[in-house]
């Protein structure tokens, strides 16, 4: 009998979780049991996802954070980095914990305690494990329908997939960085998700926009706060870039927003490219991938002049960089269009440089019938486009990525493929 009741506690998880973990602590009838999305708990991730990761979440005060190994009785204590910051007249009070020395392809659960006993209940999440990356990439998510479009691509794209390691949003998170209701619409959108599937988060340069439209951009106060990145060691532009590893893949993600940073304060690009070189030469990963929000190619627009299909001025600034260090893939964003190109090197059609994706639109603000192709563009979304995301999946040997409308039909697929 008492195996049968081991084994449902198992199988039925949380809920179970949350019993086992009160009888531990001997206060069940004291504690207010909570969910974690009522403190908009969150999970960011860490260096690298097999060992490490950020939890943060909104609260006041003496907080504390358990972890335990799924399954076990024994959890270790973590004492948070409060952090408390005021944006347009209201306040926020945020609690990080970062967490590393964690074990690869092992479900781990924690519980986080408030002041006045409020307590979230035991969440698990999963670390990634050595050999393998898979995650949810989705593009532009700013939206105008109090991100409910937005909503439905995330959760119906985690429903099909569960089995992630984590999830990346390539910029242009909201369509006002400085708009408060946006980043709630936002954080509840995503609340299903984000507490047990840790984020990578890419800066857009709507994230960075004030809403007086005289200055357009201020700091990105939300975003910088909300997102507890890996740290870069910049003093003037923490959390603007980092990079961090996933199985056999080695992501860096860049800033693109140097127009919108150097309004704020100069250095941006000069001091980003720098650390390019220096993390992009360090990995033994076998797969390295960029992210960024602005994407390298002009585009001409229907019923507009416009100068010729190029590059544009990321691309001329960064591309060099890429076909540098040998990155395998470069996916963008901020067009609100899917187009997969060719390989690109020297700026010139190469299978020996990168792939380049623009990684289209999760959001309900689109750009229909706007788009003039380019000569660089090997498949694109079908049109009117509507939403969509991506699955990456990668091996020592491969790294697939798979498009994908937010029914699950796929629209397009592409495999990279090495020796190691
Ligand atoms: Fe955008
Ligand atoms: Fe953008």
């Amino acid at each position: 009998m008492k195996q049968l009741k081991a084994t449902r506690r198992v199988l039925i998880g949380a809920g179970a979780a949350v019993a086992v973990g009160a009888a531990a602590f001997g206060a069940s009838a004291f504690f207010k049991d909570r969910k974690p999305s009522e403190f908009n708990a969150r999970l960011i991730v860490g260096s690298d996802t097999d060992n490490s990761i950020a939890v943060q979440w909104e609260g006041n005060g003496s907080w504390y954070l358990e972890l335990r190994k799924s399954g076990s009785r024994d959890a270790k204590r973590f004492t948070p980095q409060p952090d408390s910051y005021t944006v347009k007249g209201r306040t926020y009070h945020l609690q990080t914990v970062r967490i590393a020395g964690l074990h690869p392809s092992t479900t781990y659960e924690y519980q986080i305690t408030g002041p006045n006993d409020e307590r979230s209940g035991w969440t698990a999440f999963r670390t990634s494990d050595l050999e393998n990356c898979r995650a949810l990439i989705f593009p532009d998510s700013q939206s105008n329908d109090r991100y409910k479009t937005w909503e439905g691509v995330y959760n119906g794209a985690l429903g099909r997939t569960p089995d992630i390691d984590f999830t990346c949003n390539m910029g242009d998170l909201v369509d006002c960085g400085a708009w408060l209701d946006h980043w709630d619409y936002w954080f509840s959108a995503v609340k299903g998700g984000i507490s047990r599937i840790p984020v990578a988060v890419v800066m857009g340069n709507h994230d960075t926009y004030d809403m007086d439209s005289k200055t357009r951009v201020a700091e990105p106060v939300m975003f910088l706060h909300s997102f507890p990145v890996p740290d870069n060691g910049s003093e003037n532009f923490r959390r603007w870039y980092y990079t961090f590893d996933s199985g056999p893949v080695h992501f860096i993600v860049l800033n693109t927003e140097w127009q919108e940073a150097d309004l704020l304060r100069p250095g941006l690009l000069s001091e980003k490219k720098t650390w390019f070189r220096n993390v992009a030469s360090k990995t033994d990963k076998p797969w390295s991938v960029v992210l960024m929000h602005r994407d390298v190619l002009y585009y001409k627009i229907k019923g507009r002049k416009r100068a010729n299909e190029t590059f544009d001025e990321v691309g001329k600034e960064l591309m060099p960089l890429f076909d540098e260090a040998g990155v395998d893939l470069v996916l963008t964003a901020h067009l609100h269009t899917y187009r997969r190109r060719d390989h690109i090197k020297a700026f010139a059609r190469s299978e020996d440089g990168p792939l380049y994706i623009v990684t289209g639109v999760a959001g309900n603000i689109r750009y229909p019938d706007f788009w003039i192709d380019h000569p660089l563009d090997v498949k694109i979304a079908p049109q009117p486009e509507t939403d969509n995301y991506l699955l990456l999946d990668a091996t020592g040997q491969s790294l697939s990525l798979k498009t994908l409308l937010p029914n699950g039909n796929e629209i397009d697929s592409v495999t990279l493929t090495k020796n190691t």
